[in-house]
């Protein structure tokens, strides 16, 4: 597939022993844009983010991300690259504070600068960088707070937070607003919006309400396979997509 898109696959199969979670899936993703990839439980999505991130390897098919092959690359390198999925990057140290958490994945953006935490500049400058960002979030007021005190939406806004410090060119999400409220839902559905202005994002998430809203372009998985994609319009009017979803009885 010629690089139209920041991130894309050919062909993508993941098989667990004779059962095809990933099924031959190709899909792209364009710059700039929010992509939501929703379909039934046990659709193959958090399947195909692993495999996009290289955190489990493919059975078959190729990756590519930002003009390169990523196909055989580590989880580490593509994360480098600034393919940032944001959970398993960003796990929450939580007896450290908010400001230390963020501070932290700051750090591993620009690694050196742990010897200079002595001199007071460079310690002044991540601070603000580490308070930005935290504002971003709405987290600013709580910075020394340790981040084991949060409410589960504040340590998912905690979890965004340290994913932009790692300065993602696309985010990858499963599920951000699984077991918030709807205020928190409200709120986190804003941040993904206004962080989708300069990035890529790359979004599983079962609220359709939520997709509909935020989403440029939907792709639908059933089965291991694409099922459709286009604008939610497009998507929730294909009868294929209806019958997958009456079929299997899932909330997708
Ligand atoms: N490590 C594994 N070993 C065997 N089967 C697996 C493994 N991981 C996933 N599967 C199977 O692959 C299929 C797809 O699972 P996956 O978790 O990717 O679905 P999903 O679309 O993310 O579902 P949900 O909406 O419930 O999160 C499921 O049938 C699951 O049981
Ligand atoms: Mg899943």
């Amino acid at each position: 597939m010629a690089d139209t898109y920041i991130l894309s696959c050919e062909d993508l199969v993941r098989s667990f022993g004779a059962f095809r979670a990933v099924d031959g899936i190709t899909l792209g993703i364009r710059e700039g844009t929010i992509h939501a990839l929703i379909g039934p439980n046990g659709a193959g999505k958090t399947t195909f983010f692993n495999l996009l991130t290289r955190f489990l390897p493919g059975t078959s098919g190729t990756i590519r991300f930002d003009g390169r092959d990523i196909t055989t690359l580590s989880p580490e390198t593509v994360a480098d690259l600034g393919l940032i999925r944001s959970f398993q990057i960003s796990a929450i140290f939580p007896s450290l504070s908010l400001l230390e958490n963020v501070r932290i994945a700051l750090h591993r953006r620009e690694p050196g600068t742990m010897a200079f935490w002595r001199s007071g500049r460079t310690m002044h400058r991540l601070n603000a960088r580490a308070i930005d960002l935290l504002d971003r979030v709405g987290l600013a007021d709580r910075a020394a707070d340790t981040a084991g005190q949060l409410s589960y939406g504040r340590k998912r806004a905690l979890e965004l937070a340290t994913a932009l410090a790692l300065d993602p060119k696309v985010l990858l999400l499963d599920e951000p607003m699984a077991g918030m409220g709807t205020e928190e839902i409200d709120r986190i559905a804003e941040l993904i919006r206004d962080i989708g202005m300069s990035r890529t994002i790359l979004m599983v998430e079962h609220n359709l309400s939520v997709v509909a809203s935020l989403a440029q372009e939907i792709s639908v998985l059933a089965q291991g396979k694409l099922l459709a994609q286009g604008s939610y319009a497009q998507v929730s009017s294909d009868p294929a997509v209806i019958e997958a979803y009456i079929g299997s009885g899932g909330h997708g």
